[in-house]
């Protein structure tokens, strides 16, 4: 049953909510914008060319420093505060492009406010003349739902449950605030699921603020088979079809590559005397990535022919999903 209109308004915190019926919404228009229209700043004042300053430099900055830019611009009263980021799957060139639109689409989707947030399918702008960096806001929520009913909705419930508790704690714990996986609805069907936070979050404040919103899908979107909910510090995402890149998805959930091992040469030398062993470490380097590289070969090989046989052995999924695609079936 859906919530009446005015049980909605009645609901604190504050949220906004959207049914998406069939058609797909053009990627390139933010699903969701968030525009206090109480924060108005005077046209072609100090606010507005710090503002327009601060969206210039974001989108670059962000795509160049693995999709997380903050910075501020101008002095008080007039300060202008921004965000943007991307998810942590998608590439520089394609964070850059949805930053860009980001910027353009601010002017236009929340005129003349100090404060907004866009909410889009690769990214995040939000700037306001306060600052917010690195606090959790869950003062403001907004959901999507996928117009279609789970059709079996109370194993979907538990399954989902399941997926997005696990995805909250694992993105919380990953440095990147990011975490994706799927959950076996059927042995024919999976949930694809995807929990973020805001990378400037500490790990706590994005497990606070995940668990708001994972407790905002029965609210939102109660028996559909896909959802998103989000607050201007998090977002997560479930679908029973992949929404994300599994492989990007898997590279971003991995700790950042440790440095290479110290090899040792004939002598113990510090890094400083490191040019003189390069010949014998390539050469070392060489002698074990062959060996490696045979190993993954034969990995991979049986990998591929394990996923060939998927549908008869649902239970692999958790060993080979991040083999990659061979995963993402219907
Ligand atoms: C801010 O501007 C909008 C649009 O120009 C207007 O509708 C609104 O009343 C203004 N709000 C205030 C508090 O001045
Ligand atoms: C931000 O803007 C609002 C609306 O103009 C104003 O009331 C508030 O004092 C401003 N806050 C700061 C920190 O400048
Ligand atoms: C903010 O932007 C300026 C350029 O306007 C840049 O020099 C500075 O490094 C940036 N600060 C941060 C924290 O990224
Ligand atoms: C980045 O991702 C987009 C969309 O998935 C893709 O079309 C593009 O080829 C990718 N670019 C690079 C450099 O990997
Ligand atoms: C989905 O389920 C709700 C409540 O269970 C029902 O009111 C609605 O008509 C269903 N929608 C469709 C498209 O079947
Ligand atoms: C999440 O699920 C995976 C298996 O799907 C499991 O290995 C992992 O320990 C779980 N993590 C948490 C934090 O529940
Ligand atoms: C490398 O050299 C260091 C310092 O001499 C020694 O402690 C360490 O055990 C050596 N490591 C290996 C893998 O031989």
């Amino acid at each position: 049953m859906a919530p009446s209109p005015r049980a909605m308004r009645s609901l604190s915190p504050l949220y906004s909510l959207l049914l998406l019926t069939g058609a797909a919404m053009a990627a390139a228009d933010p699903w969701s914008t968030d525009c206090p229209s109480d924060t108005n700043y005077t046209r072609g004042g100090v606010f507005q060319a710090n503002l327009d300053d601060l969206l210039s430099f974001l989108p670059a900055a962000a795509s160049v420093a693995a999709g997380l830019a903050e910075n501020t611009t101008g002095r008080e009263p007039d300060e202008a505060y921004g965000l943007a980021h991307c998810r942590a799957d998608v590439n520089a060139s394609e964070c850059r492009s949805c930053l860009d639109t980001s910027a353009r689409d601010a002017a236009i989707k929340c005129p003349g406010q100090k404060k907004s947030t866009l909410f889009y399918e690769a990214c995040l702008l939000r700037h306001s003349n306060v600052s917010f960096f690195g606090v959790a806001d869950m003062s403001w929520l907004t959901g999507l739902c996928n117009a279609v009913n789970a059709t079996q909705p109370e194993l979907f419930k538990t399954q989902l449950g399941a997926l997005m508790n696990n995805l909250s704690s694992r993105a919380a714990s990953s440095p990147r605030l990011f975490a994706a996986d799927t959950v076996d609805l059927t042995p024919f069907t999976k949930i694809y699921g995807m929990s973020q936070c805001t990378r400037d979050l500490a790990g706590d404040d994005c497990n606070r603020c995940l668990a708001v919103a994972v407790s905002y899908i029965p609210k939102f979107c109660d028996g559909r088979e896909g959802g998103r909910v989000a607050t201007r510090s998090c977002s997560i995402r479930y679908e029973l079809y992949p929404f994300y890149n599994a492989q990007a998805a898997e590279a971003a959930m991995s700790p950042p590559a440790p440095p290479p091992p110290a090899v040792n040469g004939s002598d113990h030398s510090g890094p400083a005397e490191r040019a003189g062993n390069d010949d014998a470490t390539a050469k070392i380097a060489l002698f074990v990535s062959i060996p490696v590289a045979a190993v993954l070969l034969v990995v991979l090989t049986v990998a591929f022919y394990l996923c060939k046989r998927k549908n008869k052995k649902p239970r692999e999924h958790v060993l080979l999903s991040s083999a990659g695609e061979c995963f993402l079936v219907d």
